[in-house]
């Protein structure tokens, strides 16, 4: 048995491929959960659960959080793998398609929403689920939204209406799953060196920095150590909390 503040404990990751997911997994692995790496990209899954110390300490699997079959299925095959629902759930896939709002296509706005939101809502309520059926007792689940839900950028108009809704979404969950002991938070982090914003264009990363009162971009893991706060009972009286970690930006 892994010894840590998590230790016995599952947790289930979307996201697990990159970036903060990623990040995420390792850290709540340190601390002693066993972890399942969910990602669009399979490959890029494996290569995060193959990071983390062993089969029977984490696993990988494909999931698309746009799609409710998948989420079902990924709430099954959690089950099998560890003989429990994970009693922690970061929501950390997320996707952006950056463009002014008269020119974007409804593609454009739809695939942020369907994997933001309401694939947010769909691994929400699914391993919710789980949780209350197996009476599972001290849960967590860590929602993703984005500080730009408070900046609303220019050419973000998709992205920023997502990441303000994942702050309400976890902010009436909390007040529901809260008599069945499960917390729900948020984190608006601010502008993290992983491959989402590595394609951002430089001049505006340098303006970002400009204004970032720590004078730099956060890494991802100081992203997934408030993770692992909110996941573990460090964080017992936090619930439907929005957390902005951001280096200050505002
Ligand atoms: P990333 O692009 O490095 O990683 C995102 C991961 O999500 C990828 O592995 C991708 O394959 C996966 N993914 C995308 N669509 C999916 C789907 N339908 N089903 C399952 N997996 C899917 O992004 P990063 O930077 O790690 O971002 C993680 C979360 O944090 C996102 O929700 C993002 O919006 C949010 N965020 C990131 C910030 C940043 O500066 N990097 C700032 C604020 C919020």
């Amino acid at each position: 048995m892994a010894s840590g503040l998590l230790a016995g404990k599952v947790a289930f990751v979307t996201g697990a491929g990159s970036g903060i997911g990623r990040a995420t997994c390792r850290i709540l692995a340190r601390d002693g959960a066993q972890v399942i790496a969910a990602d669009r990209n399979l490959q890029a899954a494996q290569e995060t659960a193959s990071q983390l110390g062993g089969a029977d300490r984490a696993a990988a699997l494909e999931v698309d959080v746009s799609s409710l079959t998948s989420v079902k299925n990924a709430v099954t095959a959690a089950l099998a793998k560890f003989k429990q629902a994970p009693s922690i759930v970061i929501n950390s896939a997320g996707i952006t398609r950056d463009g002014y709002l008269l020119k974007m296509p409804e593609h454009d706005y739809d695939d942020v929403y369907s994997v933001n939101l309401k694939g947010t809502f769909m691994v929400t309520q699914q391993f919710a689920k789980a949780m209350i059926d197996q009476q599972l007792k001290d849960c967590s689940i860590v929602n993703m939204s984005s500080i730009v839900a408070r900046m609303n950028n220019i050419g973000q108009a998709n992205y920023a209406a997502t990441k303000a809704g994942v702050i309400s979404f976890t902010e009436v969950a909390s007040k529901e799953f809260g008599k069945f002991g499960i917390r729900v938070n948020c984190i608006l982090p601010g502008y993290i060196d992983t491959p989402m914003v590595a394609v951002v264009p430089d001049s505006i990363k340098q303006q970002v920095v400009q204004r970032c009162p720590l004078g730099r971009l956060g890494q991802p893991e100081e992203i997934a150590e408030v993770i692992a706060f909110l996941a573990s009972q460090k964080s017992a009286y936090v619930n439907g909390a929005a957390i902005e970690v951001t280096g200050g930006l505002k």
